[in-house]
């Protein structure tokens, strides 16, 4: 067991819970400056396990009335899933050797109490209402939220599809040719082209060669789901078009619509952060994307001097459909979310989004939501009040949810149905 690679999971399941930020970029900034380069691999590892298990540990503790700054709960989490999870032989003799520092006195005395106890042990003495929640380490909230649109059965493979992450990457044929680049690639890793879209695949074996090789440093490729891909497709961006894309950083989308029209199409951009929005040009370039307009803005402030023909809002949403690509959230969504802000946004996106569009325009609303609240609900609103018309026939993906009077008109894409992150795509017509 590595002291070094507890301490930095402990400090990142904290930096996670404390600053909300994803899992990557809690261990960017932590690992570095605590564990070793051979031991940070194990905090990685330490890291995820530890969020992993996190709902049965702090369940443990308030049994046990046992508290104590987060950090210190944070190092209990850490500590218990290690034990929990047999795949790293650790003892609770192991864990004497983090005692006393992040880990006090009575935590390690339970956790000897609990010598021999299975997760499965653990999770036969939970009540029914929160096995769910603990077993996927999922915030009991957004639980009860689900189950009010779906089954119970269907939530769990919903939730057991979250634990194994599919990584989709796609080739920037705005960089060079899928013949080219698939040949490189298949000497890297072991894929699986996508059937829907020819420049789509994933990663089957060997993400992290992908990740650090110049492929995918120098923009032939890009790491991203195919959710983003099949909004794209419901847009369906047409050479010499101008398109709005009124919340477009860090430019994934906005980068799609150019390879669509081979960059032919003219982007106007926008985003209200300019972190974002650096982070934005930075990778534009990247990719060789030159036909779009960058502006740090309020997009729900929107006003053009003329009217448009298609526009997209891929709006900031709680990014509960985002659980497998970033464990992160599973912590971060602990402290319940204000879904009625993030709602209130959307709305004032599409709201905007209509009044810059002309008569027969046509734009699409996504989020990586699960929630009906952020999807169905603001797109039945938009249509009582703007008599919109909806309509996503053709785009992949399932119908929304059946409590929804649009259902057949909107899609939804899910982890254990569609193998991408959880989408709400809605096609509307002005
Ligand atoms: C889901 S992300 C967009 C992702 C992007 N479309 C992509 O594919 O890379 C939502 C974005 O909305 C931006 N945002 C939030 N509120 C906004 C507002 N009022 N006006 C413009 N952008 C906003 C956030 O900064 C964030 O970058």
């Amino acid at each position: 067991m590595s002291r070094y690679a507890f301490r930095a999971a402990t400090l990142i399941l904290e930096r996670i819970e404390r600053r909300k930020v994803s899992f990557d970029r809690a261990f960017i900034e932590i690992a570095p400056s605590i564990a070793p380069k051979t031991h940070q691999h194990l905090a990685y590892e330490y890291a995820l396990n530890g969020i992993l298990y996190y709902r049965a540990a702090d369940l443990l503790l308030k049994r046990e009335k046992i508290s104590g700054s987060l950090r210190r709960v944070c190092a209990f989490r850490v500590a218990f899933s290690l034990l929990m999870n047999k795949k790293f032989g650790i003892t609770v003799d192991d864990l004497k050797v983090v005692s006393g520092g992040l880990l006090t006195g009575r935590m390690l005395k339970l956790l000897k109490k609990i010598k021999g106890i299975t997760f499965e042990d653990f999770l036969k003495e939970i009540p029914p209402k929160k096995v769910l929640g603990v077993k996927y380490a999922v915030p009991d909230w957004l639980i009860d939220e689900l189950l009010k649109v779906m089954e119970r059965r269907e939530l769990e493979r919903l939730l057991k599809a979250t634990l194994k992450p599919v990584t989709w990457a796609r080739i920037n044929t705005l960089k060079s040719n899928r013949k080219k680049i698939a040949k490189k690639i298949v000497t890297l890793a072991e894929i699986r082209w996508d059937k829907d879209y020819e420049f789509m695949f994933e990663i089957v074996n060997g993400r992290e060669r992908v990740i650090s090789s110049s492929l995918a440093k120098d923009g032939f490729i890009l790491i991203h789901d195919k959710g983003s891909t099949v909004v794209i497709d419901a847009l369906s961006p047409k050479v010499g078009e101008d398109i709005l894309d009124l919340a477009s950083a860090p430019g994934v989308k906005t980068s799609l619509i150019a390879q669509m029209t081979s960059d032919k199409a003219r982007i106007l951009a926008f985003d209200i952060s300019y972190n974002r929005m650096r982070e934005m040009k930075n990778l534009l370039r990247k990719l060789n994307v030159k036909n779009a307009d960058l502006t740090v803005l309020d997009s729900t402030k929107l006003r053009m001097s003329r009217r448009f023909k298609k526009a997209l809002v891929d709006a900031p949403c709680s990014n509960t459909g985002a659980l497998s690509s970033d464990p992160g959230l599973r912590l971060a969504l602990r402290s319940i979310v204000n879904i009625d802000r993030y709602a209130n946004i959307q709305y004032a996106m599409l709201k905007s989004a209509v009044e810059n569009l002309r008569k027969g325009g046509v734009m699409v609303y996504s989020t990586c939501s699960l929630l009906p609240k952020e999807g169905e609900s603001i797109v039945e609103r938009l249509e009582e009040e703007y008599g919109v018309v909806v309509e996503t026939d053709g785009v992949l993906g399932v119908p929304g949810y059946k409590n929804s009077r649009l259902s057949s008109k909107v899609r939804r894409l899910f982890p254990h149905i569609n193998r991408t992150t959880g989408f709400f795509i809605a096609r509307i017509y002005t």
